[in-house]
C-alpha cells in the first residue's frame, strides 16, 4: 500500500474536482460539506451547499438561525439531525471556542454531530494535521487494493483499516484523505464494475491483479426494513391547508400532512373528521428510510372550517417557510397542481 501513496497523491492533484468546498481551506466551509456529503450524492449537495453558505455564511450566523429556518435550507436532503446539530455544534464554538473552529482533533470531535470521520477530515483538510478520515470509499480502495476479504460493516474493521492507514499517512494527509475517497468515488466505485482501466493504482491493486475487484469487499446482510402504512388527510379550507408540526421521533420538528396509522376508507374518514365537504381519493407515495418504508394513501379534502389543531398555510407560506421532508413533496405538488 506504501508504493500507493505517490500514486494517489499525483492522480489526486491532477484530477480532483473543482468543488465549491474546495475554494479553500476555512474549517466552516469543509465542515458544513463534509455534514451534507454524508450518505449523499455530490452532485446533489452542491446547490444545497451554495444556497447555504449565501444564507449562513459563518459559524456566527448559524448559532443564531431560528431551527425552522435551518430545516428549510436543509429540505430534501434527509437525516434532519445533521442540520440540528450544526446548529448546537456552532453555538458550542460561539460559547466555548470564542466563535473560532477549534484547531485540534480532540476539541473537533467534542463537536455535537462531528464523529471520528468528520473530525479527521477537518483535522487534516484544513490544520494539516496526521489524521485519516475513514468512510466507506477508503475502505473499499484499501480492501481492494490490498486484496482483504474483510466485513466493512464491522467497526473493528473499521479501526483496523484506520490504523494501518495512519501508519502510511504522507504529510500532505489532507490530499491524501480527500485522494482515497475521490477515487473510491469516480473509479474504485462501490456498484458495478471499477474502472479499474484507468485507475492510478491498477498495477498495485492486489484485487484487480487477481481479477477479485468486483468480489471485495464481501457483501454484508441488509438490515430488515420496517413497513408502515399510512393514510394522509390533504385538507383545504378556502385557500390554506392543514399542515401538523411532528413531535418526535423520525423527522421531529419537520412538518407534515395530517395523516394516521393505516389505510382508512371513507367512512372511517367522515366519522374521523366531520366537516368534510368534499372528499376525495388522491395520489399514494412510497418512500424509503434506512430502516423504514412508507407506503401512504391520500385524500383530498374540503372541510367547511378550521381545526385548530393545524396550522393552516397558503401554498406561498409552505414553498417560503416550512420544511417538508421529501417523502411529502408528491402530496404537495399534488395540491399545487389541484389548486
Ligand atoms: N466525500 C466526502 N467528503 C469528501 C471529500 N472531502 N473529498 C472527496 N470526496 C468526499
Amino acid at each position: 500500500m506504501k508504493d500507493c501513496v505517490e500514486l494517489l497523491l499525483n492522480w489526486y492533484n491532477e484530477n480532483r474536482r473543482m468543488l465549491p468546498w474546495r475554494r479553500d481551506k476555512n474549517p466552516y466551509h469543509v465542515w458544513i460539506s463534509e455534514i451534507m456529503l454524508q450518505q449523499t450524492r455530490i452532485e446533489a449537495v452542491i446547490d444545497y451547499y451554495e444556497r447555504f453558505m449565501k444564507r449562513l455564511p459563518d459559524i456566527q450566523s448559524l448559532a443564531e438561525v431560528s431551527e425552522d429556518e435551518l430545516l428549510k435550507l436543509w429540505e430534501g436532503l434527509g437525516y434532519y439531525s445533521r442540520a440540528r446539530n450544526l446548529k448546537k455544534a456552532a453555538m458550542k464554538i460561539m460559547n466555548d471556542f470564542q466563535g473560532n473552529f477549534p484547531d485540534s482533533y480532540d476539541d473537533i470531535l467534542s463537536l455535537p454531530g462531528i464523529g471520528d470521520y468528520t473530525a479527521g477530515a477537518i483535522s487534516s483538510i484544513c490544520f494539516d494535521l496526521p489524521e485519516v478520515a475513514i468512510d466507506g470509499n477508503v475502505m473499499r480502495v484499501y480492501c481492494r487494493v490490498n486484496c482483504l476479504d474483510l466485513d466493512v460493516g464491522d467497526l473493528r474493521v473499521k479501526k483496523e483499516i484506520g490504523e494501518k492507514i495512519k501508519k502510511i499517512l504522507p504529510k500532505d494527509s489532507g490530499d491524501f484523505n480527500q485522494g482515497i475517497m475521490e477515487l473510491g468515488e469516480v473509479i474504485c466505485i462501490p456498484g458495478g464494475v471499477p474502472k479499474c482501466e484507468i485507475c492510478p493504482l491498477k498495477e498495485k491493486c492486489k484485487a484487480h491483479l487477481k481479477h477479485k475487484e468486483t468480489e471485495i469487499p464481501r457483501k454484508v446482510q441488509k438490515i430488515k426494513i420496517k413497513e408502515e402504512e399510512y393514510t394522509l388527510f390533504l385538507l383545504r379550507y378556502k385557500d390554506s391547508y392543514a399542515l401538523r408540526k411532528r413531535e418526535s421521533g423520525l423527522l421531529k420538528n419537520m412538518w407534515e400532512f395530517p395523516n394516521t396509522e393505516g389505510f382508512l376508507t371513507y367512512e372511517e374518514i367522515r366519522k374521523m373528521i366531520p366537516s368534510i365537504q368534499r372528499i376525495a381519493l388522491s395520489i399514494t407515495n412510497t418512500h424509503v428510510f434506512t430502516h423504514k418504508k412508507w407506503y401512504m394513501n391520500s385524500y383530498y379534502i374540503e372541510v367547511n372550517k378550521k381545526d385548530p389543531q393545524y396550522t393552516w398555510v397558503t401554498l406561498e407560506e409552505i414553498e417560503k417557510n416550512y420544511a417538508l421532508p421529501t417523502a411529502f413533496m408528491p402530496f404537495y405538488e399534488e395540491i399545487k397542481r389541484r389548486h
